[in-house]
C-alpha cells in the first residue's frame, strides 16, 4: 500500500544535532523528488540520493564508531541494508524499470522517520551526554520539549 504522499520535512524529525539535522533535511527532499519526479529526471535524483545516503549513513556510522555508541552494530547495519536497497533500484531504474523506484519511495517513506525517530535520535542523545553530560534540548514549532529519547 503506498505510504502518505505529503511526505515533507517537520520539526517531529529533529534529533538536536545540527549538522544530523540538516542531512536529514536533504534526504526528506530526495525521497520526495523520488516519487514525484518524472521518468526523465529520475535517473539524476536516484544518483543524488545514493551519493547524499553514503556521505550521511558514512558520518553517522564514523560518529558511532568514534565514540563507542553501543548499539551501533545494529544502526550500522541497517545503513548498510538500505544503501544496498538503493544500490539495486539504482541498477534496475538503468534498465528502465521506473515502477521500482516509486516503490523505493513508499519503503523509504515508512523506513525513514522511524530510523529517525529511534536510532538517529538515540546517537544525538548519546552524543550530547559525553559533550555535556546532558540530554539535547530539542525546539520544536508549538512545543519545547526537552528530548526524551533513550538508546534502545
Ligand atoms: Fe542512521
Ligand atoms: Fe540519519
Amino acid at each position: 500500500m503506498a505510504a502518505d504522499h505529503s511526505f515533507i520535512w517537520h520539526d517531529g524529525l529533529l534529533v538536536g544535532h545540527p549538522d544530523i539535522d540538516d542531512e536529514h533535511r536533504q534526504v526528506v527532499v530526495l525521497i520526495r523528488a523520488l516519487r514525484e519526479t518524472p521518468a526523465g529526471g529520475l535517473a539524476e535524483v536516484m544518483e543524488a540520493l545514493l551519493r547524499l545516503a553514503q556521505a550521511h549513513f558514512g558520518h553517522e556510522d564514523r560518529l558511532m564508531e568514534e565514540r563507542d555508541f553501543p548499539p551501533r552494530k545494529c544502526h550500522i547495519g541497517e545503513h548498510a541494508a538500505v544503501l544496498a536497497s538503493m544500490s539495486a533500484v539504482k541498477a534496475r531504474l538503468e534498465r528502465g524499470d521506473i515502477a521500482v523506484v516509486r516503490r523505493l519511495a513508499d519503503e523509504l517513506e515508512r523506513w525513514f522517520p522511524a530510523h529517525v525517530q529511534h536510532l538517529d535520535s538515540a546517537l544525538a542523545h548519546w552524543i550530547w551526554k559525553q559533550a555535556a553530560g546532558a540530554k539535547p534540548l530539542v525546539f520544536r514549532r508549538g512545543a519545547v520539549t526537552a528530548s526524551a529519547v533513550v538508546p534502545a
